[in-house]
């Protein structure tokens, strides 16, 4: 009788069979539905404060994809793959970004502004703190964004290669934000793998899990 698996061991074979792609099947593009699933869970991603402070931007139009592997070290995946999404972070957490957020929270969750004033001055406060950081702060956000793309795709069952390789002052020009106050940082390329990818059939190279973990 095939043993039915658990939860915990579809995860781990879910995130065992991702790898960064290297060569994606330009033939296979994903769905719709799939698609919208992945926005998704993007946009749930978490942020400190909760203030999100980044854009996606998802390329998809065969033209445009055409013109990333120059941008992109010469890298074949953002102009093979289906979708590949920009991560954008906020260059500077300013005072009217941080209202933006706390109104979107008063009314999501019926509250009045006033109601949130000293978390108001906590942000604000942080953000003070953390003058000339705050690219480095946004980035760090938008990574988690990230993750949480690669392992939603994992789970789905689609292929993915996180993509530091990009130019990023060229993707501002090609996206039109060079002038805003976002600023590519990370990108991700997601399709499928093309069969010959050797990549995909290479061993995880990972130190061991009690070198990493420590339970005290
Ligand atoms: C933030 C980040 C940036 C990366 N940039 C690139 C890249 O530009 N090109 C590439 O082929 N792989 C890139 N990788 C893939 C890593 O090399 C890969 O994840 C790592 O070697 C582990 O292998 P695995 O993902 O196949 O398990 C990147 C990975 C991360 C997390």
């Amino acid at each position: 009788m095939a043993s039915v698996m658990s939860k915990m061991d579809e995860l781990v074979e879910s995130l065992q069979r991702r790898y960064a792609v290297k060569r994606f099947d330009s033939s296979k593009q994903l769905d719709t539905d799939t698609w919208t699933a992945i926005e998704r869970s993007l946009v749930l991603t978490p942020s400190s404060f909760g203030l999100q402070p980044w854009k996606f931007f998802v390329i998809s139009s065969p033209e445009v994809k055409a013109k990333l592997p120059a941008i992109s070290w010469n890298q074949s995946q953002p102009g093979d793959c289906s979708h590949m999404v920009v991560f954008a972070a906020l260059k500077s957490v300013d005072e009217e970004y941080i209202d933006k957020f706390l109104n979107k929270t008063a009314s999501t969750r019926g509250v009045s502004a006033d109601s949130m004033s000293t978390y108001r001055k906590m942000i604000l406060g942080f953000m003070q703190n953390a003058t000339g950081r705050h690219l480095a702060w946004s980035s760090n956000q938008a990574y988690i964004a990230l993750g949480q793309l690669l392992a939603s795709a994992a789970i789905l069952g689609i292929d993915a290669c996180p993509m530091e390789g990009i130019l990023t002052a060229e993707y501002d020009k090609l996206l039109g934000i060079a002038d805003s106050n976002y600023t590519s940082v990370v990108g991700c390329a997601l399709g499928y793998r093309h069969p010959e990818d050797k990549h995909a059939v290479a061993a995880k190279v990972r130190f061991d899990l009690s070198e990493v973990v420590t339970h005290i």
